[in-house]
């Protein structure tokens, strides 16, 4: 493993895997729609940004060539159905024979919980519907190259189905901590949808064991697919309590939080939708919580790459505390935000 491309490598999840990779000298590629969406990771040495446009074909498969693995990390969570099948499925079609035309050995794509590819359509969101399409492509592009073309040409694929991400920069229970320390209730849709929430730490190291070994051994070489959970299982409306007594709104108290009957929940969904910039949640959001996001149980999880999930409350404790990340990659990105 001495070269990866990491597409969305300036997001979320893709800053800590880039900081995991650097740190063992590899040599990452991140493309970028702007090279100053990927400036928190300028300081690396080891690390190229590249700005490109990824859904140009040619473009991402001269962008591919050279390295060993590529991970796909590139996914949107709003969007119509034009946008969701750009981004979830479109692109993994074109990195997949981007991947197989630069003789890739391996690719590590970051799906997500509830999404099937042998179910696409009785997913009940764009998200997860066109996340399971966006599996099935590339399911069939890694079987299908390694049965039609010779053995050289067929890629290792390891999709990666992780629940709700927690972790210092989350977009989720800072996101609930903020709104109750501005607002006198919390109107909340969903309130009962349960989620099984795991560490972005969990997740990057999940990413880096499946590129240095792949995921795990199939007998009959088909991909590995895993489903990424923590330890725990909570409601909406526990973490939102949560959130609110670990960031100490109202001395921990938080606030009254109003479970919202589904009319209403669609109607609050509809206005956030109409509000400038990324909607807070949409009415997609909503159809995808009518899926349970918690492991099936059927599939191999964090244990079988030897990662023992980490539990929420004390990592979520000491950043919801202090809200700050103080040192390493994510509070250089913070500060340069
Ligand atoms: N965060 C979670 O709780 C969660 C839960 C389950 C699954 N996942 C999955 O985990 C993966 C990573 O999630 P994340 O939270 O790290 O995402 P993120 O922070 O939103 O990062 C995604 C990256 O994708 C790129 N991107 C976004 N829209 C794009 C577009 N239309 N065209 C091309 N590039 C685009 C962006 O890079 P540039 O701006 O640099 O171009 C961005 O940095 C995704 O597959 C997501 O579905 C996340």
């Amino acid at each position: 493993m001495e070269k990866i491309l990491v597409l969305g490598g300036s997001g979320f999840v893709g800053t800590h895997v880039c900081e995991k990779l650097v740190r063992k000298q590899v040599h990452v590629t991140v493309p970028t729609r702007r090279l100053a969406h990927a400036r928190n990771l300028l300081i690396y040495p080891f690390l190229t940004p590249l700005e490109l446009d990824v859904h140009d074909e040619a473009a991402l498969t001269r962008a591919v060539a050279g390295h060993d693995a590529v991970v796909n990390l590139i996914a949107i969570l709003h969007g119509d159905q034009a946008a969701f099948d750009k981004v979830h499925v479109a692109l993994p079609q074109k990195l997949a024979r981007a991947c197989i035309a630069g003789g890739v050995k391996r690719l590590v794509h970051i799906s997500a919980l509830g999404a099937d590819a042998l179910q696409a359509q009785s997913a009940p969101s764009m998200y997860l519907r066109s996340k399971s399409q966006g599996e099935a492509v590339l399911m069939q592009a890694a079987i299908g190259a390694g049965a039609g073309l010779t053995a050289r040409a067929g890629f290792d694929l390891t999709i990666l189905r992780p629940s709700v991400m927690f972790g210092a920069e989350d977009k989720f229970l800072n996101l609930f901590a903020r709104l109750q320390k501005h607002l006198p209730i919390m109107p909340l849709a969903n309130a009962d949808a349960r989620f099984q929430p795991v560490w972005v730490e969990d997740v990057a190291n999940a990413v880096v064991k499946c590129l240095e070994r792949g995921g795990i051994a199939s007998p009959d070489n088909a991909p590995h697919v895993l489903e990424l959970c923590g330890p725990d299982v909570f409601t909406l409306k526990e973490l939102v309590q949560l959130s609110a007594q670990l960031s100490g709104v109202r001395q921990g108290r938080g606030r009254p939080v109003m479970a919202l009957p589904r009319w209403l929940g669609r109607l609050q969904a509809r206005l956030m939708e109409l509000a400038p910039g990324g909607p807070l949640m949409s009415r997609d959001n909503l159809d995808s919580m009518q899926r349970d996001n918690v492991a099936s149980g059927k599939l191999p999880g964090l244990q079988s790459l030897g990662i023992t999930p980490s539990a929420l409350l004390p990592i979520a404790q000491d950043y919801l505390t202090q809200n700050q990340p103080t040192q390493g990659l994510l509070a250089i990105r913070q500060r340069s935000h």
